[in-house]
């Protein structure tokens, strides 16, 4: 499942991460990746233990942890701790799958990384290419989301950066590996969660069939949650 989660960072918080991150000191972006991807990247990135990059990081996990929509979808275990990528002109990344698994700099463990993130720092008019363009079973799928929207798409899918032919585009992207592995059950319990909310508004929380939903939401979860 791809999800658009709009507004996970207000525009002042935009601003104040893109102050510090275009500050910050970037680099390669193949220093950061294994030689497969090195093949089809070119782009620039900031080093995982960057100040800028740690701090900025920290405030978007935070946005993300109060962002019911995100939660409800994402289902986090762990989120990864947010790396930033910065496209220039001629800059893309070709068609590559994110590794499955990745060590978390902040804990030394290993997580699997069922979903993907990308969070946008530009606006779309200040820069052209540079869409990030996920294939799935439905076809291939173009997304270029206002700054402090972001997408949400499964680590499995093949995906890209086209060329930047004007401008720039600054982006964090990073992985989560969530307490539901498999994509189809987090998209029941996705869609089985938004149900409970609405018909919740419609007839209160505690009318039966509200409990019975809740009820049933919350039996399948514990069934296939790993924590
Ligand atoms: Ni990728």
């Amino acid at each position: 499942m791809m999800l658009h989660v709009p507004g996970v960072l207000t525009a002042d918080q935009v601003r104040a991460c893109r102050a510090s991150l275009d500050a910050a000191a970037w680099v390669d972006g193949n220093l950061t990746s294994g030689p497969q991807a090195a093949m089809a990247k070119r782009n620039l990135q900031l080093p995982q233990d960057d100040p800028a990059a740690i701090d900025v990081g920290r405030a978007i996990v935070e946005a993300l942890n109060a962002n019911p929509l995100f939660v409800s979808a994402a289902l986090p275990r762990t989120i990864l701790p947010p790396l930033f990528n910065r496209y220039g002109g001629g800059h893309g990344f070709g068609d590559h799958i994110d590794n499955a698994i990745r060590r978390n700099p902040a804990t030394g463990g290993m997580i699997r990384t069922d979903l993907s993130a990308t969070l946008f720092l530009s606006e779309p008019e200040d820069y052209d290419g540079g869409e990030l363009t996920v294939d799935d079973t439905y076809g291939s799928h173009i997304v270029k989301l206002p700054a402090g929207d972001l997408i949400l798409y499964p680590a499995s899918s093949i995906h890209r950066v086209t060329a930047i032919t004007r401008g720039e585009r600054v982006a964090s992207f990073f992985w989560i590996q969530s307490l539901v592995r498999d994509d189809a059950r987090r998209r029941l319990l996705f869609d089985m969660d938004l149900a409970v909310q609405e018909v919740s508004r419609a007839m209160g929380p505690e009318a039966a069939p509200v409990v019975s939903l809740t009820g049933a939401y919350h039996n399948l979860l514990r069934n296939w949650a790993e924590v």
